[in-house]
């Protein structure tokens, strides 16, 4: 009998609220910047999470990639809870979630030689000799597309496409099983994009790793997702296998996204739906609904009662007036 698969990794009601200063006098307020996020992922997947800037997709990186304790809920990876784990338990638990950044400028540090990067996490953490861990540097180069006598090179002598494979390279060179991907295409040049989203998805191929893929940008999931997230606010309001969410998005917020995506094929878009108004603050957000303010279906219950995600049609949707809302 085979052992029914666990999933690499389990949200639950996921929080993570920050106490922010508004003056002297006046008590903080809370920016609820993850408000309840549940879901999980299995080995090999490619789950993409998307949204406007300030929902909550850094900060959801930061809490599953262990780098930022949540305020509330839990999160299990290879059945351990996070919280529960001993020090030891947790360092073994950062090799096996690790993060690529946006800004590859920013991500490397000047003064190390591309070499000496990749091979700190393997000084650090395995037990093999120096020309041991050189070849193992060097297959990760060749791997992720660059040539040996990169290893010798300082990170500003290299294009940003570039060192955003060197940053993938350091990210998997202890054979993570997930890698959490923050943004890691938007700052680069439009013809570069595609190379580094190509890295992703042969790597992947090699090593069924599993990636948590974040972007506001859904053109650029389009490929690489095999469910895609999409978050509003802190919460998440639309999940769904990538196939269905592009043809037949549920939510007026997931429609509204695809509608305002230009390079997505218009015949497969969903009804068109501008979205009005403003990104409400998230230091006060809109009762009930919190995308009530914005959508064209919003009526007194919007306003009044907060959504649950619930099953409809194989998506999960946080919408009162789905089941009247025309495809
Ligand atoms: N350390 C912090 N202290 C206070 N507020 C924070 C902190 N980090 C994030 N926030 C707030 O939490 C909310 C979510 O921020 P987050 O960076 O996760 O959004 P994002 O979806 O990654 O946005 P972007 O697309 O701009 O990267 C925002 O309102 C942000 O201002
Ligand atoms: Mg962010």
């Amino acid at each position: 009998m085979t052992e029914p698969q666990q999933p690499l990794l389990e949200a639950q009601n996921l929080s993570r609220h920050y106490a922010v200063q508004r003056g002297m006098f006046k008590p903080p307020a809370m920016v609820k910047a993850l408000n309840g996020v549940s879901f999980t992922l299995q080995r090999g997947e490619t789950l993409a999470v998307v949204g406007e800037s300030g929902c909550g997709k850094s900060t959801l990186a930061r809490a599953l990639t262990l780098i930022e304790k949540p305020t509330g809920g839990a999160l299990r990876i290879n059945g351990t809870d996070v919280a529960d784990a001993s020090s030891a338990h947790l360092r073994a638990l950062r090799q096996t979630v690790q993060m690529v950044f946006q800004n590859p400028y920013a991500s490397l540090n000047p003064r190390k030689r591309i070499e000496q990067m990749l091979d700190e996490p393997l000084k650090l953490n395995i037990k093999a000799g120096k020309a041991e861990r050189r070849e193992r540097v060097a297959a990760m180069l060749n791997q992720v597309g660059l040539r040996p006598e990169h290893a010798q090179r300082y990170p500003h002598m290299f294009s940003g496409g570039q060192r955003q494979r060197i940053a993938i390279a350091r990210a998997m060179m202890l054979a993570p099983k997930l890698l959490v991907a923050d943004e890691p295409t938007s700052a680069l040049d439009v013809s570069i994009q595609a190379q580094i989203l190509n890295l992703f998805m042969d790597l992947q191929q090699s090593t069924q790793i599993a990636y948590v893929f974040i972007s506001h940008n859904l053109s650029v999931v389009e490929h690489i997702a095999n469910r895609v997230m999409v978050m509003y606010l802190g919460r998440v309001v639309e999940f769904a296998p990538k196939a269905t969410l592009f043809t037949q998005a549920l939510h007026p917020y997931t429609k509204a996204l695809l509608s305002a995506t230009p390079s997505i094929d218009p015949a497969r878009r969903a009804n068109k739906i501008r979205i009005v108004g403003e990104l409400p603050s998230p230091l006060d957000p809109p009762s009930g609904c919190t995308f009530h303010k914005r959508c064209p279906y919003a009526d007194e219950r919007c306003s009044a009662e907060v959504p649950e995600l619930r099953p409809i049609g194989g998506h999960q949707v946080a919408c009162h007036h789905v089941e009247r809302i025309e495809g």
